[in-house]
């Protein structure tokens, strides 16, 4: 009787706690569904990663073969071959896990409903949590795993992946995102074939110029936009990663989590770690299903105001560079709100009093205002701000200094250094990295916002840049025997400063950006409300790159900026409707001196920057469907905006090379409502009176969508492009 009255208490305590015993676990979003098995005394397995299933489907999912079975998070030890996502060497040397599931939790947070399989080992008092959380209103779902040491003595982990699975093979294609400093994001397909794939960086600091932690997977051929079952993942981490998909045959599978190279980790006793969220997608609408969902996960959770407009800005790097002064400056905020601009952003150069920053080789580490260059200080800018009616920020670049700065000359232990070597220095020489695993680095660089918040709240907007990876392996703040923490401790120390920021100043802008595109990742935006795509600004390369991006990236977040007619990078000249054209596709800005417009380009720029404020919730906000890929050599690029309500749309086609007699296809349209009828409008003329021959047209969407737009005669001559509204008409 005692026992039955125990076993009572036992399952209305597991009820009322949202602990369950069942076998299966089916974790659902609106179109997708992942089921696991786990059982106490078992292993956690991973069956099932696809399209929605219902709870009656999970007997055929066994029946047809289809289910995996495979570990949800093999580790290392007793089964020794093959890959693992763990491998942990013990105090006393042994080398091995045997992980059985103990309980699994289930629960509901703001954001989603979480699953967590808590596992055990047989022998050693080493617990792992599995867990897995279907995002609210969003077909995606996260993985991450963290790992407690319940015992007393350490134990030092050398792999640690966040994220282990199995996928179905079939003729799977991985579509990747690689680059260079000036060339982010640029798209590669490759078919996959027995061995590893790596997609891995170790730049240490910035991780997304040579190649983003985003993947997608095709699990039938060729990647299409449109059409296909793809998975889509990419990895919340702003450090070294390393994601694998490993192929033998008939098997395939991904694992996913924080580069361990250089990077084991000891866990002390009683200590806690928590990996990095891999969150993934599954479509079976080919790659603009996987862009789609992560861009709706994004602005609803993983970006910073993610359903708030943003302001078309003016970013001073490439007008003045370093040459700021104080009527530079205003002269800047006027001409450019005339143009119909809302927010100047002043760049590097503005600050140092010892060291003034005439170029990129000291006063890093000195946030005051150089009073040579800006007598006036901050103040004056912001009066200047405030008469010309824009909003005002500024660049900071608080993680690091330089040899010739007032901050090194107190703290030169704050610096990333290696005992007995010389010091390693990036940009100009003399760039040296601050020490962010030391808290008293942390609380510095808190105070750079902090500081400049607190003495001037009217600024509305901080460009936070990186120039430098991260050069020497050495911490003096790091015992020892825990200097293999740096790349993970560093990153843990920026997330802690810049949740502080975020807690104390919810409403300040910030962008991410690391000499260009080097912080693309969803470890580091949740802090961020955009992130500065690419250093190069030439209109053509930013087709290619801004495609690219747009994979796993909402154009919200996307820094595009027109720059001058001459790129200073390429040195390409292309006409400012070009220009503009390929920057109102993501977040409009400009970055050139508007002074040196003539009277026609400011006439231009007017009526484009007016039209994107028109258009602004449907590019910022609407559903991305990729039309014509600039990857794919037909000689054009498009790409289109919807409106979830499909009653508006913004279309953009550009000509990428000019031939004569060459073929230019038509464009077939997507996203729209084939029953409804929609006006065509274009937004871009390059002389206001003479638009485009499609202006004023009405089609119904299906004839958009099947027969599409004849591009021949509206793409003459090089550099050509159009920016056309769709209007739904009663
Ligand atoms: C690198 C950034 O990517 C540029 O936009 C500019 O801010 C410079 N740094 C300033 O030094």
């Amino acid at each position: 009787m005692e026992k039955v009255k125990m076993f009572l208490v036992f399952v209305l305590g597991t009820l009322l706690s949202g602990q369950v015993f069942a076998k299966d676990y089916l974790i659902s979003t609106p179109n997708t569904s992942l089921l696991l098995t786990a059982e106490p005394g078992q292993k956690s397995m991973f069956r099932y990663y696809g399209s929605r299933i219902e709870t009656a489907d999970i007997q055929s999912i066994y029946a047809s073969g289809c289910a995996f079975g495979s570990q949800s998070y093999p580790v290392f030890g007793i089964s020794t071959s093959n890959e693992r996502a763990m491998a942990v060497i013990h105090a006393d040397g042994n080398a091995s896990l045997d992980l059985v599931v103990e309980a699994v939790n289930q629960y509901t947070e703001a954001d989603g409903d979480v699953t967590a399989i808590r596992m055990k080992d047989n022998i050693y008092p080493f617990v792992l949590t599995q867990f897995y959380k279907a995002y609210k209103g969003t077909d995606v779902i996260s993985t991450w795993v963290e790992v407690e040491n319940k015992g007393k003595k350490s134990v030092t982990l050398y792999r640690f992946a966040s994220a282990y699975f199995p996928v179905n093979r079939g003729d799977n294609w991985l579509t990747h995102f690689h680059g260079a400093w000036g060339a982010e994001h640029m798209m590669v397909e490759e078919k996959l074939t027995n061995g590893q794939k790596i997609i891995a960086d170790r730049s240490g600091l910035a991780n997304s110029h040579s190649s983003n932690p985003s993947f997608m997977l095709t699990l039938d051929g060729k990647p299409q936009e449109e059409y296909g079952h793809v998975l889509g993942g990419t990895l919340a981490w702003s450090g070294n990663y390393l994601l694998k998909a490993d192929v033998k045959n008939t098997w395939l599978a991904i694992s996913a989590g924080i580069n361990e190279d250089m990077a084991h980790y000891v866990l002390d006793g009683g200590k806690t770690f928590v990996l990095p969220e891999f969150a993934m997608t599954y479509s079976t609408t080919g790659k603009g299903g996987v862009s789609r969902a992560f861009h709706r996960w994004a602005r609803m959770y993983k970006l910073q105001h993610g359903n708030v407009e943003r302001d078309i800005l003016l970013n001073s790097w490439e007008g003045v560079y370093f040459k700021v002064n104080q009527t530079g400056m205003d002269e800047m905020m006027q001409n450019f709100s005339a143009l119909g601009g809302e927010l100047f952003v002043m760049d590097d150069g503005w600050f140092g009093d010892k060291y003034p920053r005439d170029k990129g080789n000291s006063s890093l580490g000195d946030w005051v205002v150089c009073k040579k260059k800006l007598p006036e200080g901050i103040e004056g800018l912001l009066d200047s701000a405030k008469k010309h009616n824009v909003k005002f920020g500024l660049w900071i670049e608080p993680e690091m200094t330089n040899t010739q700065s007032e901050l090194f000359e107190k703290h030169p232990d704050w610096v990333l250094q290696v005992e007995g070597r010389p010091r390693s220095t990036g940009r100009g020489g003399t760039q040296l990295v601050l020490d962010l695993t030391n808290p008293e680095v942390q609380d510095f660089v808190f105070s750079v916002v902090d500081g400049l918040m607190t003495k001037y709240p009217g600024i509305a907007y901080m460009k936070w840049d990186d120039n430098c990876s991260l050069m020497d392996y050495g911490s003096t703040y790091l015992p020892k025997n825990r200097q293999s923490h740096i790349y993970i401790e560093y990153h843990r120390g920026l997330k802690n400063v810049l949740e502080r920021i975020r807690a104390k100043y919810p409403d300040l802008v910030l962008q991410a950006c690391a000499a260009g595109g080097g912080r693309v990742n969803y470890g580091i935006l949740p802090y961020f409300d955009e992130f500065w795509t690419s250093d190069d600004t030439d209109a053509l390369q930013r087709v290619y790159m801004q495609w690219g991006v747009s994979n796993f990236y909402p154009s919200i977040a996307v820094g595009a900026h027109v720059s001058a007619d001459k790129n200073h990078q390429t040195g390409r000249v292309t006409p400012l409707k070009f220009r503009f054209d390929v920057a109102m596709s993501g977040r409009l800005g400009m970055e050139m001196q508007p002074k040196d417009m003539n009277e026609r380009d400011k006439e231009f720029a007017r009526r484009a920057i007016a039209a994107y404020k028109h258009v602004r919730p449907v590019v910022q906000f609407g559903d991305l469907y990729r039309l014509v890929s600039p990857y794919d050599n037909q000689g054009i690029a498009s790409l289109m905006y919807v409106t979830p309500e499909k009653d508006r749309a913004v279309f953009y086609v550009y000509k990428l090379e000019n031939f004569i007699n060459m073929t230019v296809p038509g464009v077939r349209l997507a996203g729209l409502d084939p029953n409804k009828h929609y006006r065509i409008k274009d937004l871009t003329p390059a002389k206001a009176q003479k638009p485009c021959s499609l202006d004023g047209k009405v089609f119904r969407g299906a004839v958009l969508m099947e027969e599409g737009l004849g591009m021949a005669g509206l793409l003459k001559g090089e550099y050509a492009s159009q920016v056309l509204e769709l209007q739904e008409v009663d």
